[in-house]
């Protein structure tokens, strides 16, 4: 018999008998009445057998054959080419690939039509109007409410039922800023896009004080750390912050559009920018809140601005 005929033979009985050893005795072939089971393993046997006999053809013929056709004529070193037709099989199918592909992406599954997730996030969405429609006008004290009720299941974790920020894990958000956190601030400048158009903070190599006309000094830096983290009260300070943060961030600290945000209090649009691009400070990392709705940003600003009053 021929070598390649006795070898897909050998192959076949080798992969039945894995088969049997792998499912056979394990229920498929044990007699109960697992149809399934049976028709899978009837399948494999099915395929093993095909495969070893088509590959069998196909070697078969690359021993055997000898080509035919008219050859071009071009050769590379002796090995040349024939020029056969393209089948035509094979053109329809392509072409017919084609237009399918076109019609997959921009008519069919799965940009255009039914997926679970999509049909999830419509839900959402539609949910998500329906609860800004009906809680479009609060009044304050009903946002505050709101906002206290989100912060207890959101930010509690990190900042503490109290919002006292739990043993310095998260801010206490009962003032505006902590010292070391004014100090860091300072340091190393600022870029936690906390005025919502990226424009960072200098750090103290950028940081004049216009009443000595150097740069900021230890002393300084100590000194008006105290004063903004006490709410801007007392005098201790005061000169340098007027000095060399007035000019940005207002004489009062309460900040300016476009150029510096409020360090003196929370206001709703500081609170919502830093819900929207999270924060790095000295204390840790905040992380952005990109899933709460208009309601609940504007919500958790009210309650957070009446916190540090
Ligand atoms: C050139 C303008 C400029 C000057 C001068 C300036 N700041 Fe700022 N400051 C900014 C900007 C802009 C930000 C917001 C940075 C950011 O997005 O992180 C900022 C942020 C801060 C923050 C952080 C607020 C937060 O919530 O993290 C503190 C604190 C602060 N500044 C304190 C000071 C103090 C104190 C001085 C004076 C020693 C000062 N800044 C001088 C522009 C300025
Ligand atoms: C994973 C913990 C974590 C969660 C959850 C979290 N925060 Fe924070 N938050 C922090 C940390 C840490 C800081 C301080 C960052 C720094 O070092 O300045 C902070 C800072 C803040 C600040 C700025 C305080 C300041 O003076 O710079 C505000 C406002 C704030 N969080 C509000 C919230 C609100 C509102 C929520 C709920 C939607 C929330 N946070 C959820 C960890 C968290």
């Amino acid at each position: 018999m021929n070598k390649t005929v006795l070898a897909a033979i050998i192959v076949v009985i080798a992969m039945l008998g894995f088969t049997y050893l792998a499912v056979g005795s394990a229920g498929g072939m044990g007699g109960e009445h697992d149809w399934v089971n049976k028709l899978a393993v009837l399948g494999a046997v099915v395929l093993v057998i095909v495969t070893a006999f088509v590959v069998t053809k196909y070697v078969r013929q690359m021993q055997y054959d000898r080509a035919s056709g008219k050859l071009a004529d071009e050769n590379w070193d002796g090995i040349g080419e024939y020029k056969n037709e393209l089948p035509f099989g094979w053109a329809v199918i392509f072409l017919g690939l084609t237009i399918w592909a076109i019609w997959y992406f921009l008519a069919g599954y799965p940009v255009n039509a039914y997926s679970q997730i999509g049909e999830y996030n419509e839900a959402v969405a539609e949910h998500d109007a329906k609860f800004e429609e009906q809680y479009k006008n609060m009044d304050e004290s009903t946002l505050k409410e709101m906002g206290g009720s989100i912060f207890i299941v959101q930010c509690a974790p990190c900042h503490g039922l109290q919002a006292d920020g739990i043993d310095g894990k998260a801010a206490n958000l009962h003032h505006r800023i902590a010292e070391k956190s004014v100090k860091h601030v300072i340091m190393n400048g600022g870029n936690n896009n906390i005025l919502g158009t990226g424009v960072p903070m200098p750090d103290r190599n950028g940081l004049m004080n216009a009443n000595t006309g150097a740069l900021i000094t230890d002393a300084e830096i100590d000194a008006v750390a105290k004063y903004v983290a006490g709410g801007l009260k007392g005098t201790e300070g005061a000169d340098v912050f007027a000095g060399t943060c007035a000019a940005c961030h207002g004489p009062d600290g309460k900040g300016m559009e476009m150029v510096a945000p409020s360090i003196a209090v929370f206001n709703p649009t500081l609170v919502a920018n830093i819900l929207s691009h999270g924060k790095k400070g000295a204390i840790g990392t905040m992380p952005a809140f990109n899933n709460l709705t208009e309601v609940q940003v504007k919500a958790l600003g009210a309650y957070v601005t009446d916190l540090s009053k």
